[in-house]
């Protein structure tokens, strides 16, 4: 424990020996989920079999009302069967039981008032953060699980969660010489992807975003005859769940020869995520064409900017607004990543939210969602993994986010993920320009 001897928060033995505990959990738990996926192979379907299925259940929009009379539209249960846990029960079992072991140790590190043991935060020891005691064990387990841990939040680490598959590598921009690296992903880091429940959730998103697609063109299917689909993509990463989900979408709709093209506008921070969209909009999909805008989406003039030049049927922003806090930020990290955010002129999820409602044409979709609190392993992304910064919402105050930022409530369809037959992990809103 190098990094925590002489640290300046340490008080001495005590904090030692905790984390000499916490260390030593994080190896057990380790070595038991690598014994399961040591012994067993990982069931892969064949390509044709892994696409995730989603059913739906209209429900009533009652109990989403909020205080102050908002109400959506309608209200929509969503559930599925995820091909990976499906055909990996126990190696999906041995994640979970991962996961909970990892969060047991981060709960007791967290019951002290150590900084050094309690610091479980956005750890990237490339950014210049140390590793906390649990993301160190966690790094040290297995070398392409620590890379990956290392390399979050880049989107760039979001497809082996989508696409937990051998033959599916991690695609990486080479910033040196501008190339394309394929890097396999190791048999534990595919295990525990394609595992845990956070996995799922990522799998469910994307099939649940498809299927908002299509029923947006099943509506307007007249429309989409005459020209391109437009496709605004907000925060796009690499943007292939997206891709996959609206050329699915058109296929299952207008069938391959009478298939309009797809124009994406992607939206995006990180100029190697916008490179590697690039690429695999060239080389995977015949009718796409992908353009890269490279951007802050939380500055409103540049936002608005985007929009203009998209002119989309479709905005969509999947795995980011819990990355936005907003003005009536619940809770105490929240309220302190909006001051800092409000001190350098960056909008709040309210104005941001309305400014992306604002800018569509009548008629256009706004597909949006944000990681729930009710997600059962929730505390794993945020402290296990440390990424803390991250912004669970309550579906209420998701709600109250969209009312906070004017959107009727008449314009939105909630997708709330069905307890029991879904991962729990996000709450989905499609917003209907009225
Ligand atoms: C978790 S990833 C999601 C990527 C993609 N939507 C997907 O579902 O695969 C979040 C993305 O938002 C981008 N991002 C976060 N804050 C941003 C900001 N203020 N402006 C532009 N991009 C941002 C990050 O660079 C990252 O690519």
């Amino acid at each position: 424990m190098k990094f925590l001897v002489g640290s300046p928060h340490s008080e001495g033995a005590a904090v030692s020996e905790l984390a000499s505990w916490a260390s030593e959990q994080v190896g057990i738990a380790g070595d038991r989920f690598r014994g399961t996926v040591d012994a067993c192979d990982i069931n892969e379907p064949s390509a044709d079999k892994r696409a995730i299925t989603t059913r739906h259940l209209q429900i009533d929009p009652e109990p989403y009302r909020l205080p102050n009379g908002w109400i959506p539209q309608r209200v929509v249960a969503y559930g599925s069967t995820d091909p990976f846990i499906d055909n990996n029960p126990l190696v999906a079992a041995a994640a979970s039981d991962f996961v909970a072991e990892i969060l047991k140790t981060t709960n007791r590190l967290a019951t002290t008032n150590e900084a050094v043991l309690t610091y479980l935060s956005s750890c990237r020891p490339r950014r210049g953060r140390r590793p906390t005691v649990v993301t160190k064990g966690l790094i040290d387990l297995d070398p392409g699980f620590g890379r990956w841990i290392q390399s979050l939040p880049d989107a760039e680490q979001l497809r082996v969660v989508a696409q937990p598959w051998s033959d599916t590598p991690t695609i990486l921009h080479n910033k040196r010489d501008g190339g394309i690296v394929e890097l396999p992903n190791s048999k534990f880091l595919r295990a525990l992807t394609g595992g845990a429940n956070d996995g799922w959730g990522v799998r469910e998103r994307a099939a649940e975003e498809a299927e908002i697609i299509r029923s947006h063109l099943a509506e307007n299917a007249a429309m989409f005859r005459r020209g391109p689909l437009r496709i605004a993509s907000v925060g796009s990463g690499t943007g292939e769940p997206m891709m996959d989900a609206a050329a699915a979408a058109l296929l299952q709709e207008f069938g391959t020869a009478n298939s309009p093209m797809i124009t994406v506008y992607g939206a995006d921070l990180n100029p190697s995520s916008l490179a590697v969209a690039e690429h695999l909009a060239s080389t995977r999909f015949t009718q796409l064409k992908f353009n890269s805008v490279r951007t802050n989406f939380l500055n409103k003039v540049d936002l608005r900017s985007f929009l203009s030049k998209a002119r989309p049927h479709v905005v969509e922003m999947m795995g980011v607004a819990e990355y936005i806090p907003a003005e009536g930020a619940r809770v105490e990290t929240e309220r302190r990543q909006r001051s800092l955010m409000r001190k350098v002129g960056l909008m709040s999820a309210e104005e941001f939210h309305a400014t992306i409602y604002d800018s569509l044409t009548s008629g256009s979709i706004f597909v949006t969602g944000n990681m729930s609190t009710d997600s059962p392993e929730v505390d794993f992304v945020q402290h296990g993994l440390g990424w803390k910064g991250i912004i669970p919402r309550s579906t209420a105050d998701y709600l109250r986010v969209l009312a906070d930022a004017g959107i009727p409530g008449a314009a939105v369809e909630l997708h709330v993920p069905n307890p029991g037959d879904s991962s729990g992990v996000y709450t989905m809103v499609s917003i209907k320009r009225l």
